[in-house]
């Protein structure tokens, strides 16, 4: 665990998490970190806890220590979030200490009692305040939904430091460098690509929510951001918001000037008309990525679709369906509400066809109100004419999705 000094008085406590499963879901690929900081005035306050994992929280009890504070002298529990990522750890903490107060959101403090069976609960609302003395002043603003109803930001008033939490997160593990201003060009982009993975995987569910948070944040005067993952941005927190408004618009069909092949192929017919279009868009010198299901993490598939401006999705028909795993990355993506895409299918079928009817199904019942191109379906091997047809539909595609280029 690391320890960084934040402001005086304001310290932050990061661990690296590797090979897992985030959400027990997402395999995340460069790992995530788990952000947790100490306020401290007359009394201490812990914002975002840690992960109730063997060894973790005796980890923080020494980091803690190293920086002067003994555990047992923290007064108040903040949970911006009861996510056991950020609150795991308190059940360990109550053996070693007894007259803490956790303060959360009503919300929250429902879930503090049934995953922890905790009572000493001080229940905020927005702009209730909190002195810690020394000058150190804690503000309570709720921004439900982000992520979780119960989630609440948390601002330092002396040093218009805003504890985020989920919100303003990033996936990728920090090495040397935590602060924005230290971060190298290769590693804004990293934390861009891990900020998009992040709000496609976790956060995309919820977009009006963050568009509600990213206008409480605009209320307060802000020189830092401090998230629960990623991150602290110190130099240019407008940065990271921005960069969270313009996600925002990704997941309602918004994207970069990229396309994403969404494609799967059992004998190698679809995959012929994947290699032409390579070859058209390599032409047309249009940036694209491909995605080969099922072998592709669910992870990477859905930031890859989230942040492409253009869809292709190639595949054949199976049992009188879409091809299974082409489905399931659909279903994802409508789950995690990526709508408004612009999109063109093509695909190989046998003798009945049957792929065209589902993709239309999972987009209707998910409420995806993609744009789709008209598709094209050819019987075996692509002929000559079929991937004229493509062709055409690859540059109209080209053609609609230039309005939806940000970033
Ligand atoms: C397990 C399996 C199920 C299939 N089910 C259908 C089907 O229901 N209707 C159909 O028209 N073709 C069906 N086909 C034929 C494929 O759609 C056809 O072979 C197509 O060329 C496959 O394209 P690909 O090589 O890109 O996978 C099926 C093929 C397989 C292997
Ligand atoms: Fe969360
Ligand atoms: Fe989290």
């Amino acid at each position: 665990m690391k320890k960084l000094k934040i402001a005086e008085g304001i310290y932050m406590f990061t661990m690296n998490v590797e090979d897992i499963l985030f959400e027990g879901i997402w395999e995340i690929a460069n790992g995530v970190t788990l952000n947790s900081y100490v306020v401290q005035g007359e009394k201490t306050a812990i914002i975002d806890g840690v992960i109730g994992w063997d060894g973790v929280t005796e980890n923080l009890y020494k980091s803690l220590e190293e920086i002067g504070v003994d555990p047992k002298n923290i007064d108040y529990l903040i949970v911006n979030h009861m996510e056991p990522d950020h609150s795991g750890w308190i059940s360990n903490f109550r053996n070693i200490k007894d007259d803490f107060i956790i303060i959360c959101t009503e919300k929250a403090a429902r879930m503090v009692k049934s995953f922890y069976d905790e009572d000493k609960i001080r229940i905020v609302k927005e702009g209730d305040i909190l002195e810690l003395g020394k000058g150190m002043i804690l503000s309570f603003h709720p921004v439900p939904n982000v992520h979780w109803p119960d989630t609440m930001y948390t601002y330092e008033k002396s040093t218009k430091t805003l504890f985020s939490c989920d919100m303003f997160g990033a996936f990728g593990r920090m090495m040397d460098h935590c602060f924005d201003d230290e971060l190298t060009p290769e590693e804004i982009d990293f934390f861009e690509n891990e900020g998009m993975r992040y709000y496609s995987n976790v956060m995309a569910t919820f977009t009006p929510s963050l568009r509600k948070a990213i206008e409480k944040a605009k209320t307060l005067e802000i020189n830092t951001i401090a998230p629960g993952h990623g991150p602290v941005y110190r130099k240019n927190p407008q940065k990271i918001i921005d960069d969270y408004y313009r996600f925002s618009l990704y997941a309602e069909g918004a994207g970069k000037n990229e396309i994403a092949i969404l494609w799967g192929s059992m004998y190698g017919m679809t995959a012929k008309a994947v290699d032409y279009v390579e070859s058209i868009l390599k032409r047309e010198n249009v940036k694209y990525r491909k995605l080969k299901m099922p072998l592709e993490s669910e992870s990477e598939m859905i930031t890859t679709v989230f942040k492409s401006a253009g869809i292709i999705i190639a595949a054949p028909t199976y049992e009188y369906k879409l091809f299974p795993p082409i489905a399931a990355a659909l279903n994802e993506l409508g789950r995690k509400k990526i709508t408004g895409k612009v999109a063109f299918r093509f695909g190989s079928y046998g003798w009945s066809g049957g792929a065209e009817k589902e993709l239309h199904e999972i987009i209707e019942r998910n409420k995806m109100k993609w744009d789709l191109i008209e598709s094209v379906e050819f019987e075996g091997a692509p002929r000559e004419e079929d991937l004229a047809k493509i062709e055409k539909g690859v540059l109209e595609l080209i053609k609609k999705m230039k309005e939806k280029i940000v970033g």
